[in-house]
């Protein structure tokens, strides 16, 4: 019987779906991930792995492990793996495109709204017991009504929150992408623009770019000097992409208005970090994705992805197809 280890508790739904294909699972069962040492030996009896966006998947631990026949990451991301030394190695790797596409974009959307009318500072000040009087200049917030929108990587994501904000509230859609995306002009009304134009014309700015050498660090304190000082920063890609003691300098010193972030840099974020005490800040622990349905939607693609995977068939959410084709 083929062996599956997932690295950590996930939706049942991924492991009906492996059992119902005759395939025996192990799940990590702790809430403490393993370390490299414990992934590295449960992988070593596995023929096929489920790992998380945290866990580093280099060219060390794949070298230790090649004999998996698939690897794949609960996520969409898949930064933590090394693509080339698992194609070098023959290993298919998947992911979960497309289910979370709609979770992670309202949440992109839901920290917008909620930095843009100061919802988490003006509701710890009740707790704080400031809330003496009906006032009629605090908590003042960003409208959105007619506003520019700069969303960094136009790709699912990208695309369908510049959806929402267009439909909601008419917002104005700047892109900054490798590729022009003429439908989404059309649709939108979109412009593709080059970086330093977005930063500098758009009210709010949303990275929804994947993570790679590119666009590794690219908000730095440059970037963050070059945005309007009423902009509003979300990220719900990846923290590597911001520079986060630029992005607290530039919150601290006003040179931007306000900043809603799922991902952080570093992951998990200290609980000492001034980006949790700063009143024009939000921070999410990295819970895009994090919905019921959509949970399970991305643990039956990752099953599927082993599954198919075993079978030498074409995954779900292919990150390497080449690996099928090469010499
Ligand atoms: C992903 O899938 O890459 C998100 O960051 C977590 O769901």
């Amino acid at each position: 019987m083929e062996k599956v280890f997932i690295s950590r508790r996930i939706p049942n739904r991924a492991i009906e779906t492996l059992k119902s294909a005759g395939l025996e699972v192990k799940v990590w069962g702790s809430a403490i991930p393993p370390t490299q040492e414990e992934l590295a030996e449960y992988t070593a009896l596995a023929d096929a792995l489920i790992c998380m966006l945290s866990d580093n998947i280099d060219r060390d631990f794949l070298l230790k492990n090649k004999h998996l026949k698939v690897i794949t990451n609960y996520a969409v991301g898949f930064n933590n793996i090394d693509i080339n030394a698992a194609t070098e190695l023959g290993i298919p790797v998947g992911n979960t495109p497309d289910v979370l596409t709609e979770a992670t974009a309202d949440h992109a959307f839901t920290l917008m709204l909620s930095v843009s009318r100061k919802i988490l500072d003006s509701n710890r000040s009740i707790g704080e017991g400031k809330w003496k009087n009906w006032e009629p200049m605090g908590f003042l917030g960003q409208d959105l009504r007619g506003r520019t929108l700069g969303i960094v990587g136009m790709g699912r994501i990208g695309q369908e929150f510049a959806r929402l904000c267009h439909q909601a509230f008419g917002m104005k859609i700047l892109y900054f992408s490798n590729t022009a995306k003429p439908e989404v002009d059309k649709k939108f009304g979109a412009k593709k623009v080059d970086f330093d134009d977005l930063l500098a014309q758009s009210d709010v700015v949303s990275v929804h770019t994947s993570l790679n050498e590119g666009t590794r660090g690219i908000f730095d304190k440059k970037a963050f000097r070059q945005m309007k000082k009423s902009a509003i920063f979300i990220n719900t890609a990846r923290g590597e992409i911001h520079q986060e003691t630029h992005l607290i300098d530039a919150l601290s010193s006003g040179e931007i208005w306000g900043a809603g972030i799922d991902v952080s840099n570093p992951e998990p974020m200290s609980s000492e970090s001034p980006l949790l005490t700063l009143p024009n800040v939000i921070v999410t622990p990295h819970i895009a994705s994090a919905t019921i349905d959509t949970r399970a939607n991305m643990a039956f693609i990752a099953a599927q992805n082993v599954i198919k995977g075993l079978k030498n068939e074409k995954l779900l959410g292919f990150v390497n197809p080449i690996v099928y084709t090469k010499p």
